[in-house]
């Protein structure tokens, strides 16, 4: 139920690939609000095609740009500012990629070139993303940035190997982006840590669906699917939330407080049984 939480606001969306990307349902949710934004994605996503559906929805320009070249950010930057007529008053940060997951290295056989390509991709691009905008001066007053990571960042998981430390640094940035962009421009930033959902990256980690029920049997409230992801970026975004800023928010369920559930507990008897 749309309250035009976003009216008049403009800003940059990245990493819709396809319906099912988290960042699709935020473009979605966003433009219900009455927000206007450009859509971003790698050049080689593009080739997909998807996105143009989710552009025409929308009725939002694309800008296509590898988030981890500074060159190709600048011209996002530049030409959201244009296309939209002014500053912008949020951004969402929704990129991850691991060469290593995708290619089903263990965590002792990590290539390091691999291992520094997640790096790059998945944590740097948000510190590029953040300082060609502050060069830029590119974000109005009470401006809004939100980066999606995983609880991955606090507790070791199983196979989520080198995007475990990416995550650890994207939320490290958020703090001290939201630090230095506060008291220049009163921006916010921060992160929302999102339970198991099944998208194309999250789809791409092994033991995925186990890791998925796991934390849906754990949480009190289950996982959070993308859609409500969408709707917590949106009131983070919206005035709502002028204050919130350099945390990492928990948006699973109650995954992360809880120490063990009815359902786990069964489950284990049973086994033992
Ligand atoms: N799916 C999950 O279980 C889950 C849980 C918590 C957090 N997250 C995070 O949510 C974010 C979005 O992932 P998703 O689950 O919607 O999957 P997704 O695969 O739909 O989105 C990942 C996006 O990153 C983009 N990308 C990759 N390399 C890029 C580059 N060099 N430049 C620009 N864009 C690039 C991809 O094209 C894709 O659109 C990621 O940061 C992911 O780690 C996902």
């Amino acid at each position: 139920m749309p309250n035009n939480l976003l009216a008049g606001k403009v800003g940059i969306i990245s990493g819709a690939l396809n319906e099912k990307s988290i960042a699709w349902k935020v473009a979605q949710r966003a433009h219900a609000e009455g927000a206007r934004f450009v859509l971003t994605n790698a050049p080689l996503a593009m080739r997909m095609g998807e996105i143009n559906k989710l552009s025409e929805e929308c009725n939002a320009p694309i800008i296509p740009a590898d988030a981890t070249s500074v060159e190709d950010l600048e011209k996002l930057f530049t030409g959201a500012q244009e296309q939209l007529g002014g500053k912008l008053d949020f951004m969402l940060h929704s990129i991850g990629m691991s060469p290593n997951i995708r290619k089903g290295k263990n965590y002792g056989e990590l290539n390091y070139q691999w291992f520094q390509q997640t790096i790059d991709i998945s944590a740097l691009s948000f510190h590029k993303m953040l300082a060609v905008a502050e060069k830029q001066d590119a974000f109005n007053e009470w401006g809004s940035v939100v980066a999606l990571s995983y609880i991955a960042a606090q507790r070791a998981f199983l196979d989520y190997t080198d995007m475990t430390q990416a995550k650890a640094m994207l939320e490290s940035i958020a703090r001290s982006y939201g630090q230095r962009l506060g008291k220049l421009k009163k921006v916010r930033v921060n992160t929302v840590s999102q339970s198991p959902t099944k998208t194309t990256a999250g789809a791409g980690i092994s033991g995925f669906d186990a890791f998925y029920e796991f934390a849906d049997k754990m949480s009190p409230l289950g996982n959070a699917p993308a859609e409500a992801c969408a709707d917590y970026c949106i009131s983070l975004f919206s005035d709502l939330t002028r204050y919130v800023t350099m945390q990492n928010l928990m948006h699973d369920g109650g995954f992360s407080t809880t120490g063990i559930s009815q359902e786990m507990a069964d489950l284990m008897e049973k086994a033992n049984a």
